[in-house]
């Protein structure tokens, strides 16, 4: 519904590290920047840190070669690969994996099924999805374009094992460069980053990053969406638990959820890259648009199933908020969100540009 023109779990190895039992070292700088080597000493037992800083030192590795480490915080799992393990909040596990697979699937339906939108030529080469989380869209790109070499990243290894002999994914925090990619890319494409990767005035380097990646004829691809729930009936009600959450949750992650497509295509076009193009989705929560039934239902649960997942550390670590104080905000989200009569979404923009040699 355009309206603007302008899981499978890996059975791969993996040290749970429970943060509540040891001392594990807090993000620093020279963290990233370490050498890798490949530390087959680390157990499910090993409490002892010191291997931390040779386990997850580079900014990017081979997933499947790679022995990683989660942390264990309030029951649920964790990254700890990158720059700054407290960048990105939100868990990783098993559950966490059944959410993302959800969003996405709300957004690929809100999308009627498309994949991207840039007028791709035929047979490309190199194609990169950064912050690919379970990496359903690389391993689906990857089946439709058997010419190119797919690489999902991310900060978590959370994606499966079999996949198409021409999708790989690596460890790679995007925030260190310059990044090291062995390939120049036809389409570099980005998905629900922005706040987390990503915010506000990083973008402009961000795109600066994708330029220098890029073939030339190559696309840039971003699918981010506004925080603030919207509604065009006025049926988000006054005050709002939804609004109260939001706000709270944006604050305690500190800042820079909230974009949208004018700003994310000023920051292409500072960083050379042209031809911009913006479309918005209307993403629904709730069954209330019955052109969006499936996507409205999948968003809805994703929300209301997963809000703990999504709240925990942001509300009782960064807030402060004990479990108590953190429902006393989530529990009404959970009523209003299933509240038939609110017809709320969520402004979801596509914002494609091409890299032309000037
Ligand atoms: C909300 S999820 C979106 C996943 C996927 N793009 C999708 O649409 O389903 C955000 C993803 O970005 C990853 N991420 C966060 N910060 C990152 C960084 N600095 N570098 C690479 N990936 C990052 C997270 O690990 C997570 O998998």
């Amino acid at each position: 519904m355009c309206h603007d023109e302008a899981a499978g779990v890996p059975s791969r190895p993996s040290s749970i590290h429970d943060d509540s039992t040891s001392t594990a070292p807090s993000a620093n700088p020279s963290y990233a920047s370490q050498p890798f080597t490949n530390a087959t000493s680390a157990t499910d037992n090993d409490d002892d840190d010191s291997a931390y800083g040779e386990l997850i030192a580079r900014s990017t590795c081979s997933i499947t070669s790679a022995e990683y480490l989660f942390e264990k915080r309030n029951g649920r799992t964790y990254h700890t690969f990158g720059g700054d393990r407290n960048a990105y909040v939100l868990p990783n596990d098993e559950l966490e994996r059944d959410r993302l697979d959800m969003q996405f699937w709300a957004i690929h339906e809100c999308f009627s099924g498309r994949y991207f939108f840039a007028p791709l030529a035929p047979n490309p080469q190199a194609i990169l999805d950064i912050g690919t989380g379970t990496g359903t869209w690389a391993i689906d790109v990857g089946e439709r374009y058997p010419s190119a070499s797919v690489t999902g990243t991310d900060l978590s290894p959370i994606q499966p094992g079999w996949v198409p002999p021409n999708v790989s994914f690596e460890l790679h925090d995007c925030t260190v460069r310059p990044w090291e990619f062995s390939a120049r890319f036809d389409l570099i494409h980005t998905q629900l980053i922005n706040g987390f990767a990503v915010r506000d005035e990083g973008w402009e380097d961000f795109y600066r990053e994708c330029y220098g990646n890029l073939r030339p004829g190559g696309w840039v691809e971003s699918h981010e969406f506004d925080l603030k729930l919207r509604s065009d009936d006025n049926s988000i009600p006054e005050p709002s638990a939804v609004q109260k959450w939001l706000e709270a949750w944006n604050e305690g992650a500190g800042g820079g959820f909230r974009t949208n497509g004018a700003k994310l295509a000023a920051a292409m076009g500072k960083a050379r890259l042209v031809d911009v193009v913006v479309k918005k989705f209307k993403l629904p929560v709730g069954v209330w648009d019955k052109t969006q039934l499936n996507s409205g239902m999948l968003s809805l649960v994703a929300m209301t199933e997963h809000i703990e997942g999504l709240s925990n550390r942001i509300f009782m670590e960064n807030l402060g908020m004990s479990q108590e104080e953190m429902k006393a905000y989530t529990d009404p989200v959970v009523r209003e969100f299933r509240t038939k009569s609110v017809h709320g979404y969520w402004d979801m923009c596509v914002i494609v540009t091409l890299f032309e040699l000037l």
